[in-house]
């Protein structure tokens, strides 16, 4: 049998692109019944380079078609990461009245300004669109913001404060978060700061998010920020935290006490090593008023590396996120959205026993290799192993240790893994905020990553892998019990 190869990875409902290098989300908005998706993007090579801005678009945030590229690197410098608003009251003056102009600010890199061994070549920009994001002009007085002698200033992401009747712009500057404000988008205020000497500072921060979320089942709002670092994440590569706050219009200021100066915090939105730089859509209309989140499936430790050369790198399952408050803590919540019921297949609700009693699902009554499987441990006594498996011997384990109350994945023979050492290294982490008895998981395979949602999505783990053949079979050991299965096969065409 011959290995697989690039097209065999290539998931069938992760939206990667399809040929050459990709990286963080960007710009991610929705419009009149489409949802729009940028991202980092290099079309002239399966490594990172000169930044563009690729989009795709979606009716359901599971299939997506690829578009024209919509924003090319320029004499300013290349496109980095940032967000799209849609300016419904035409606050930019961009508008032509016809339809509502879409906004995006990004990050001007200037490769010669890094060359030259300044350090203040990132600077803010906007473009916008008055085709709902099809085609974008680059607003001729560029940049909006101008670096402050500080490397490392980027990641723009925009949002309209309703309460507050004005724009918002978070992004990075290197270990902290700055808050600007503005009436028109273009013309912007730095207001505050926040997160020196807090949480995970081993890496740079990168692509923050900031948001209000209703928390569930209350009356009670707060304010989220979402910010990813590099390295220094709990795993030492590339990983997202969250702090949860107030914002009274300039400053945010995070509960009392949950957040150390270290990254050993349950606050992070995944602790597989395969979510970073994940965000939020905007303009996702009130009626729906969900949070959903996109992130790319990948880690900077291995990214360019990874066995797939002709494209490289998928993003993860759009998620809906919830703010949820359990013993005095808010703790964000992640779960693949609804749309993704739309293509469940046939449901199966028994696992095999094989004759040593492990309990098991195959190829026969399942296609691993894109298919939902979840159940629930209704008791557990032991620790629980599970492992995907196929017929070359590749094996990717994950599951709980009970002594430890911890979750883990191995995949340090998950197939082919010799293309980074940071690769094939062992993650865990522990289930500091539910202490029940029983454990519920979900799991979502499609051809080269798993997600992993325990306890309806309190601790989640991605990651990627690339067997030398699809996995065939996934296993769970000897005498643990299993109820409330439900595996189905998706059906894409
Ligand atoms: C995060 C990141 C961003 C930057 C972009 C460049 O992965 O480093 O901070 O804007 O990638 O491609």
């Amino acid at each position: 049998v011959s290995i697989q190869t690039d097209e065999d990875f290539r998931p069938s409902f992760h939206f990667s692109p399809k040929e050459h290098w990709m990286n963080d989300p960007n710009g991610m908005f929705y419009l009149n019944g489409t949802y729009h998706l940028f991202f980092q993007y290099y079309p002239d090579g399966n490594k990172w380079g000169p930044m563009h801005w690729g989009h795709a678009t979606s009716k359901d945030m599971i299939t997506w078609e690829e578009q024209e590229i919509a924003l090319f690197p320029d004499e300013k410098g290349y496109i980095f990461s940032g967000s799209a608003v849609v300016d419904h009251d035409n606050t930019s003056g961009f508008g032509d009245g016809t339809t509502p102009p879409v906004i995006a600010m990004f990050t001007y890199h200037d490769p010669k300004g890094a060359d030259e061994g300044r350090i203040d070549y990132q600077s803010q920009a906007i473009a916008y669109s008055l085709d709902e994001g099809k085609t974008w002009t680059k607003y001729e007085a560029n940049p909006v913001i101008a670096n402050p002698e500080l490397q490392d200033f980027r990641d723009p992401k925009m949002i309209w404060d309703e309460e507050n009747r004005q724009w918002i712009m978070v992004l990075s500057a290197r270990d902290r978060a700055y808050f600007y404000t503005s009436a028109n988008l273009k013309d912007w205020k730095k207001v505050s700061e926040f997160g020196k000497n807090y949480a995970a500072q081993n890496g740079v921060w990168e692509c923050p998010d900031f948001f209000p979320m209703k928390v569930e089942n209350s009356h009670e709002t707060k304010w989220v920020l979402i910010q990813s670092t590099n390295p220094g994440g709990y795993n030492g590569g590339s990983a997202t935290q969250y702090f949860v706050g107030d914002w009274d219009g300039k400053n945010f200021t995070p509960e009392a006490d949950l957040y150390g100066k270290n990254i050993d915090h349950p606050y992070w939105l995944d602790f597989g090593k395969d979510n970073y730089a994940g965000v939020t859509w905007s303009n996702v209309p009130k009626e729906d008023g969900r949070t959903l989140f996109m992130g790319w499936m990948s880690n900077w430790l291995y990214a360019q590396e990874v066995p797939s050369e002709t494209w490289r790198s998928a993003m993860t399952i759009a998620r809906k996120l919830q703010l949820k408050k359990e013993n005095n803590k808010y703790i964000i919540t992640s779960t693949p959205v609804k749309e993704l019921e739309k293509y469940v297949g046939e449901i199966i609700t028994k696992w095999k026993l094989t004759d040593d009693d492990h309990a098991i699902i195959d190829k026969k009554e399942l296609d691993l290799t894109k298919a939902q499987v979840s159940f629930l441990i209704p008791k557990i006594t032991k620790d629980v192993h599970l492992t995907l498996s196929n017929e070359s011997g590749d094996q990717f384990k994950f599951g709980f240790k009970k002594k430890e109350n911890e979750f883990y994945i191995d995949r340090s023979k998950s197939g082919i893994t010799d293309f980074g050492k940071e690769f094939a290294s062992t993650v865990s982490t522990g289930r500091r905020i539910s202490t029940s008895d029983s454990l519920k998981v979900n799991l979502i395979l499609d051809n080269m990553s798993i997600e992993i949602f325990y306890d309806d999505g309190k601790t989640v783990m991605t990651e990627i892998f690339f067997p030398k053949q699809p996995y065939t079979s996934l296993k769970i050991n000897e005498g643990v019990p299993v109820i409330d299965i439900e595996a189905n096969e998706f059906n894409f065409n």
